[in-house]
């Protein structure tokens, strides 16, 4: 909330001073504190948007459910999807405490005026999927998410050290399941190969655009809401997935990606950033059918919402009764 219509000009100065010491001390900023307008809505597209993709994305794995080869795998699976519907409502809490409701979050997410994580836009063709996504996109998560810990607004550092346990839970979720095909059969083996070459180059857009058209990435990191930028973050993606890909006998489908002694990193191609513009932009395969989708659930919850609503009214007034 800004004061900035009340307070004098020596007053803001001070709020500021505060504010920027505050960041330069690595502290973090809490609800209470006086904050600039551009560092509240930067947060709140970024908190919203991080939710979002948590709900979003149980639909390309909530797909799978019915379908799960075993009951062990069916119980890993809901628990993980479940999961992912906490993540989600930890975030809209967070950043309802900077002045936006969850009612307002999921009205633009529907209309289309605020975004999720692109890579749920993607299909879910084969179980495979489901190791995966375990694996790369929730791996590919982890390493956007860990520094997130410590980020500077408070109520966002403590929700994401709850997610980032999660998240590990659900790495090596995947990781084992795509293990026990790659023990199987040769189709499964086939069968898992092949959805990782669907996958590799979607995850590598998880980071974002190359920090050369990422402007706003300068500003973040000053506010300490980012800590590292897309390209550091997606270097580091590479050189953790590599051997954890020789271990599982995969290949990734990029020819151009090889150890760089020289930098002590992988070297590897550039993925094809036009699609992820379409992506973004609502041209991807799977875009109108997850916001159909999310509109759907959210019409058919509306007497839940409406019920919630009159039961608290009714306990409100029998209180003051
Ligand atoms: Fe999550
Ligand atoms: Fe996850």
């Amino acid at each position: 909330m800004t004061t900035s219509d009340t307070a004098t000009d020596a007053q803001l100065s001070a709020l500021e001073t505060r504010f920027e010491d505050t960041i330069a001390r690595s502290e973090r900023i809490e609800p209470r504190d006086w904050m600039p307008e551009g560092y509240r809505k930067t947060l709140v597209r970024q908190i919203a948007q991080h939710a979002h993709s948590e709900i979003i994305g149980m639909q390309p794995e909530g797909n799978w459910i019915t379908r799960a080869p075993s009951l062990r795998r069916k119980a890993i699976l809901l628990a993980k999807v479940q999961d992912e519907a906490g993540h989600g409502l930890y975030l809209y809490s967070a950043a309802e405490t900077l002045g936006v409701s969850r009612g307002e979050l999921t009205e633009m997410l529907i209309e289309g005026r605020q975004k999720y994580s692109s890579i749920f836009n993607y299909p879910t063709l084969s179980y495979a999927d489901v190791g995966t996504i375990g694996w790369l996109v929730d791996g590919a998560a982890i390493c956007n998410q860990v520094p997130l810990c410590r980020t500077s607004y408070g109520p966002y550092g403590r929700a994401m050290i709850r997610v980032c346990k999660e998240e590990s839970f659900h790495q090596r979720q995947g990781y084992e399941l795509l293990m026990t095909m790659m023990q199987g059969t040769d189709e499964q083996r086939a069968m898992v190969q092949e959805s990782v070459d669907r996958f590799w180059w979607p995850a590598l857009m998880m980071f974002g655009p190359p920090d050369e058209d990422s402007p706003n990435t300068a500003q973040s990191m000053a506010w300490g809401i980012k800590r590292n930028t897309n390209d550091d973050l997606r270097q580091r993606f590479v050189d953790m997935s590599v051997p954890q890909a020789e271990a599982l006998g995969v290949t990734f489908p990029d020819p151009d990606l090889k150890w760089n002694a020289e930098r002590g990193h992988h070297d590897f191609g550039e993925p094809d950033w036009e699609e992820f513009m379409q992506v973004v932009k609502g041209n991807g395969p799977c875009n109108a059918q997850r916001i159909a989708h999310r509109r759907a659930a959210h019409e058919d919850g509306a007497w839940v919402r409406e019920a919630a609503l009159a039961f608290a009214d009714r306990q409100r007034e029998a209180a003051r009764a």
